[in-house]
């Protein structure tokens, strides 16, 4: 644990752009965001406004052209693609907009891939997997098929994977754009569960202004900065 005084992730003077034939595209030129420990953050803002470019960022998938990113004691930024893939693997879960579930594995089996990685018996990873399915209402469907279950239970398959190495993070890109109202809701639900009571940083992006409202703050992206929403308290 480090100094509790310290935002859990920390970005500043962040830029990155992309480069397109010889033409320079730039997405943000001096980004700064503070995110403590323990929040639920909705990111929303419109196409192309950078939003997975920041969570990519953050997930240590595409790393800034410049400026610091650092999340609890690790400098992001500083660290090659070998750390940050390891990184990645012991400290966030992410949740995708189609659940990116493989559709020849069962339920279990897809939630067992992240404890692949870890030295782990079998047993072990079993044990897991049946808590964590257990934790999203999923107990009974460990052998299930992708394609046999509904939206809602394939984000929770989904959701289950990306916390069963019992991260501190999970980003979560668009998480219910695929899911009719009450299956979203249900998702929502979960994601509030793991913030509230098993302690998760959520970062989450999303364009559903019924979603954002079951994070404690929303931040619109526009332009390359954030603007905070005001919420009547
Ligand atoms: N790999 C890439 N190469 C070039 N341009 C990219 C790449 N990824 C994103 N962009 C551009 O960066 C901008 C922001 O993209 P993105 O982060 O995907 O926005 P959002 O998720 O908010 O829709 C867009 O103009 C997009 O075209
Ligand atoms: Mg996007």
């Amino acid at each position: 644990m480090t100094d509790t005084q310290e935002p859990y992730i920390a970005l500043s003077g962040i830029r990155k752009g992309y480069r397109i034939g010889g033409e320079a595209i730039p997405i943000f030129s001096n980004l700064d965001l503070a995110i403590p420990r323990g929040d639920f953050v909705a990111i929303m803002g419109p196409s192309g406004s950078g939003k997975s470019t920041l969570l990519n960022m953050l997930a240590g998938i595409d790393r800034p052209d410049a400026g610091t990113l650092r999340i609890g004691s690790s400098r992001l930024d500083q660290m090659g693609e070998a750390a940050r893939s390891s990184w990645r693997a012991h400290h966030m879960g992410i949740v995708f907009q189609f659940y990116n579930l493989l559709p020849m594995l069962t339920a279990a089996e897809n939630v067992e891939l992240p404890l692949l990685l870890k030295p782990l018996s079998a047993r072990e990873r079993r044990t897991r997997v049946d808590k964590v399915l257990d934790l999203v209402g999923l107990a009974g469907r460990e052998k299930q098929y992708p394609a046999m279950m509904s939206g809602g239970q394939q984000q929770r398959v989904g959701i289950a994977r990306a916390i069963v190495s019992d991260p501190g993070l999970l980003l979560c890109d668009e998480p219910t754009g695929d899911l009719d109202r009450k299956s979203a809701d249900e998702v929502l639900e979960m994601l509030r569960f793991l913030n509230r009571e098993l302690g998760k940083t959520i970062v989450m992006v999303t364009h559903d202004p019924q979603a954002a409202l079951y994070a404690k703050r929303t931040l619109h992206l526009d332009k390359g900065d954030f603007i905070e929403e005001k919420r009547a308290a």
